[in-house]
């Protein structure tokens, strides 16, 4: 939304949410999430045609346009826990703006959503509303978070799915006349509705489903003698492969990935499809073997125990860039680490400690052996190993040599994210394990 204020100034973009502590970050100085550039994008707006309140129904009055951005996160009870999408936000939302619309409204699914939801909203819209008349659109997000306002600014597809209706069609085209206002028009796809809808999980499937593939074939190559970076390599030249997305690592994470696999899984299911449906599913299985895999590389590494041993986690992010730890592969690691009794010290340079805390332990719940560090140096001092986690920059120009002085010997470390060089750190002395590498080089 801030996007579209900041290209579109004649718009007037007014973005609420009844959370009275979050609009009041969006109104300050710390925004309420860290991601590079937004800062410059929201003060390049705000206070002109963006705004933050907590008046939600009069801005749903007063909009011609309606983003629904509600969250859809995975249910957890009932028909479909663990797998199906929660959608009790989307439909109190469209209860809500059914009740207060007295004339005609685009309302527009940014959620991500299951196929089929826009008929759920509609059928909801038209038969709540008194006045108001409705078209729905599905309008995906393809952004990446980390390199979130470059995505937007110059995305590789934005996608609208409307009815092929006259009204339809109308209603597709006032919202692709504003992201025209930046976004090239070949650029720009408008489809039917399940289509919209469907291509998104579809996208996110494939995505993930590259990262689970050559992170089995990690597990070949550290078998094998080959290294999956120079295999990656060679195959991603393939111009029908394409060398992105390729990055073996100790598991992917984010808020998307897995949630959307298990929707698409649960949607195959319902609709009859079980071979498709385990198809998918092992994705994400193989998504939690690696990690699990990872855990135990550790634990073999440093002789088969890691009771009472100290071991620092360098990065809890699920990426680099982002203060986002949503499904991050770090926690499943710290929790393993524990589950063998060994003492965790957790470093990042942008997550919380008691995000940290919380993630592992689950609110208000502290353990003695699960401790925050303020920096890398301080996280390693006196540990047995240390394990990369998250790719952040900083942890590829640390003083490694240091480190290791300050390390009990043999002092291992773990490369969840090959950043690291291999050569220096073993001539400094380090035993060293990376995911899909040689195990001696
Ligand atoms: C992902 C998609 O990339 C976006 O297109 C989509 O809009 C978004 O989900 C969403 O549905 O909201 P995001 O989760 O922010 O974006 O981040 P990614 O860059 O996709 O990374 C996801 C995870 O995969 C991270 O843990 C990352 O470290 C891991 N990854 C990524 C790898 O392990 N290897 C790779 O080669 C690439």
């Amino acid at each position: 939304m801030a996007m579209i204020a900041a290209k579109c100034p004649d718009i007037d973009v007014t973005v609420v949410d009844p959370n009275a502590a979050r609009i009041a970050a969006w109104n300050s100085d710390s925004l309420p999430v860290y991601e590079p550039g937004l800062d410059e994008v929201v003060r390049a707006a705000r206070g002109r045609n963006l705004h933050f309140h907590t008046d939600v129904e009069s801005a749903v009055r007063a909009g011609d346009i309606v983003f629904v951005c509600v969250g859809t996160p995975t249910k957890t009870y009932g028909v479909g826990a663990g797998r199906a999408a929660d959608l009790r936000y989307i439909e109190s939302a469209a209860r809500m703006i059914a009740e207060l619309s007295d004339g005609p409204k685009i309302i527009v699914e940014k959620s991500t959503i299951p196929v089929r939801t826009a008929a759920t909203l509609l059928e909801i819209l038209r038969s709540n509303s008194r006045r108001g008349t409705f078209e729905v659109l599905s309008n995906p997000e393809f952004l990446a978070e980390g390199t979130a306002v470059a995505d937007l600014e110059n995305p590789d597809r934005i996608l609208v799915g409307g009815e092929r209706t006259p009204s339809g069609e109308n209603a597709m085209a006032t919202l692709v006349d504003i992201y025209a206002r930046w976004v090239p028009r070949d650029r720009i796809i408008t489809t039917n509705l399940w289509s919209s809808e469907l291509s998104k999980l579809v996208a996110n499937a494939f995505l993930a489903q590259r990262i689970s593939s050559i992170n089995s074939i990690s597990a070949l190559c550290e078998a094998t003698g080959a290294d999956v970076d120079e295999v990656a390599n060679a195959i991603g030249k393939d111009s029908r492969i394409g060398p992105k997305f390729l990055k073996a690592s100790v598991g992917f994470g984010g808020s998307c990935f897995q949630k959307d696999i298990l929707n698409l899984v649960y949607l195959c299911e319902h609709f009859g499809l079980p071979e498709v449906a385990a198809y998918w599913e092992r994705v994400v299985s193989m998504n939690n073997w690696q990690k699990s895999r990872f855990t135990q590389s550790i634990v073999q590494t440093l002789f088969n125990t890691v009771s009472g041993k100290r071991v620092a986690i360098l990065g809890f992010a699920f990426k680099k860039d982002t203060n986002d730890t949503r499904e991050s592969a770090a926690i499943d690691i710290a929790r393993g680490l524990l589950e063998e009794n060994a003492t965790v010290v957790v470093y990042d340079p942008r997550v919380s400690a008691d995000q940290i805390q919380r993630d592992v332990l689950g609110a208000g719940r502290s353990d003695p052996r699960l401790l925050v560090a303020r920096s890398a140096e301080e996280a390693t001092d006196g540990s047995h190993g240390l394990a990369v986690l998250t790719e952040w920059d900083e942890f590829r120009t640390l003083d490694y040599a240091a480190i290791y002085s300050r390390m009990h010997k043999p002092a291992c470390v773990f490369d969840g994210r090959n950043i690291l060089d291999r050569r220096g750190l073993e001539q400094i002395g380090f035993k060293y394990y990376a995911i899909g590498k040689p195990q001696d080089e």
